[in-house]
């Protein structure tokens, strides 16, 4: 069964498309055909993370209104197998997407692909509710904080009763919580909040804690997502949360202080 999977907030800034990207990816480099859809009209991100801006030339907004079709808008991942993105319109009109036409595309979509992933823009306005509405699991990307985890909590209050599982009174959307730009010094000095006080307050099961890790802008300025970086700390912990979705039953890492080795402490390594 092809699943929907919306990877939203509440709060901006907090490494949904980061996620998106990296979670598709993850997906389809374990066999699964996927497909990440832009909803941030208006913005364009996904598609610079992903390395693939330059080869857009139809965009969902086009499909929407029928100016092209899917496989004209379907951009293939050049060295990923079953790996394709959607891109996001760089129209201004916020509107351009309708709920209609919204759930024409993922229909259709959901026929050829086993994983849909929707990355949400940022807040609770049209954007993000058409983003989430049709989803059948969500990860909610979270920071250690208590703005977006109060904005996290909105949004869980939204997918329980504003989506069409919902208004349906079907099987509730499944939520997963993602804690990311996770900093266990920051935390060890309580000047963020751990992962026992976010779990607690959003009572939702975690489905990993990515570190807050320069291999992310790294990645992202060589539109690579930080998954194919397997040699680092975030790339190792979304590769663990890849796993988790997909039902493995994965040890968390990188949630406490890295003690420094003799020769890292000797000359200022980080
Ligand atoms: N684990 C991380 N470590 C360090 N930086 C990170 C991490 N995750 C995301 N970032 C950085 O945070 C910024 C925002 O990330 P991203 O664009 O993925 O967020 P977003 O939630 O999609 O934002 P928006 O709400 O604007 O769509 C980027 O500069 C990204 O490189
Ligand atoms: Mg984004």
């Amino acid at each position: 069964m092809a699943k929907i999977l919306v990877v939203t907030s509440g709060k901006g800034g907090v490494g949904k498309t980061t996620t998106s990207a990296a979670i598709g990816t993850g997906l389809a480099l374990r066999g699964h055909k996927t497909v990440i859809v832009d909803f941030d009209v208006g913005l364009r991100n996904l598609d610079l993370i992903m390395g693939c801006e330059r080869r857009v030339v139809y965009d969902f907004v086009n499909v929407v209104n029928g100016e092209a079709n899917l496989q004209q808008a379907l951009i293939k991942d050049k060295k990923i197998e079953g790996l394709y993105v959607l891109a996001a319109s760089q129209t201004r009109d916020k509107d351009a997407l309708t709920k209609e036409g919204v759930e024409k595309v993922l229909m259709e979509l959901k026929e050829t692909f086993e994983f849909v992933v929707c990355d949400s823009p940022a807040g609770i306005e049209t954007g993000a509710h058409l983003a989430m509405y049709f989803a059948d699991e969500a990860i909610v990307v979270t920071n250690p904080e208590v703005s977006s985890v109060r904005d996290s909590d909105r949004m869980l209050g939204l997918l329980a009763s504003k989506s069409r599982r919902a208004e349906r009174g079907e099987e509730p959307i499944k939520e997963h919580l993602l804690l990311t730009r996770y900093n266990p010094e920051r935390v060890s000095k309580g000047e963020m909040l751990g992962v026992e006080d976010v779990k607690e307050i959003l009572a939702v099961t975690l489905l990993g804690v990515i570190p807050e890790s320069q291999a992310v802008l790294k990645a992202s300025n060589q539109g690579v997502p930080v998954i194919l970086d397997e040699q680092s700390d975030a790339g190792q912990a979304y590769s663990d949360a890849v796993d988790r979705l997909l039902g493995k039953d994965k040890e968390h890492r990188f949630l406490d202080v890295q003690k420094k080795g003799f020769f890292e402490r000797l000359f200022g390594g980080n």
